[in-house]
């Protein structure tokens, strides 16, 4: 497994949030991690990147165990792993050349293999000649391929990708789903997105795990969860809200 979270648990406030999730992720694999909106998938993601710690549990990558290491020892691990925030988080002050850049620049990896790779992604993500444009200057979509396009360029072995087709139109959604199942079977990082939406679910999964009322409810291949005969699933599936709720808690 590369990714392995044990009975992790999550206060915010007075909100028991995580109350022991459980989830293994197998090498290369897509994952899509699905809930209600305020189910905690964002927090979730937090902890796994470091960027917050749980109140218990451990957070297995590979042989480490990430939960105890201090900020230090956690940094050459968290360059191994890409993030796409939900609202695509770039520099609004840099254009995007510079933006998909940045992780580069900062590993101070030489001028001309940053240009070079970065003319190379740029392309593959259909964003040739727009290298100068400012990041107010871009469709939604647009920006949201630059974002993808700032997390691959290192290329991660772990990438996670937060709410991705989010404000997206519904070609603009699959323009980003195709590419995202494209470049996980291209580089081969594991890959892991949070989304409460199903269509996103059908176009990536290959396994699901559902967080609910704190927990992984489930976790199964893509069309079980999606032919699921479970109340609760199945409510989530389709759109159901007051049967989703029954079962909560
Ligand atoms: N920093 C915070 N302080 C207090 N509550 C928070 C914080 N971040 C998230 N929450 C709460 O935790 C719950 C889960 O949030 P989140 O993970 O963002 O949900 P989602 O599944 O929609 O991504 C929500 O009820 C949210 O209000
Ligand atoms: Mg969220």
């Amino acid at each position: 497994m590369v990714l392995r979270l044990v009975e992790v648990t999550k206060t915010l406030g007075t909100q028991h949030v995580l109350e022991g999730v459980n989830l293994e992720v197998a090498p290369r694999e897509r994952l899509c991690i699905v809930g209600r909106s305020g189910a905690g998938k964002s927090v979730l993601l937090r902890l796994i990147l470091g960027l917050s710690k749980p109140d218990s549990g451990e957070i297995w990558y590979g042989e480490t165990n990430l939960v105890p290491l201090r900020d230090r020892e956690l940094a050459p691990l968290r360059r191994e792993m890409g993030m796409v925030f939900q609202n695509g988080a770039l520099f609004d002050f840099m254009n995007v050349e510079d933006n998909v850049a940045f992780a580069l620049r900062e590993r101070r990896r030489p001028e001309t293999e940053i240009r070079e790779k970065v003319a190379r992604i740029l392309e593959r993500l259909f964003l040739k000649g727009h290298e100068k444009k400012m990041p107010a200057e871009l469709s939604g979509g647009m920006r949201k391929r630059v974002a993808l396009a700032r997390a691959i360029i290192s290329r991660p072995k772990l990438i996670f990708y937060d709410e991705p087709t989010a404000g997206l139109d519904p070609i603009g959604s699959t323009e980003i789903t195709d590419l995202i199942r494209c470049l996980n079977e291209e580089f081969g990082a594991t890959t892991i997105v949070v989304t409460h939406d199903m269509r996103s679910v059908e176009q990536i999964a290959q396994q699901v795990a559902f967080l609910h009322a704190g927990r992984i409810y489930q976790a199964c291949s893509a069309e079980e969860f999606l032919s699921s005969k479970d109340r609760v699933v199945n409510a989530f599936v389709h759109g159901l809200v007051e049967e989703a709720t029954v079962g909560a808690g």
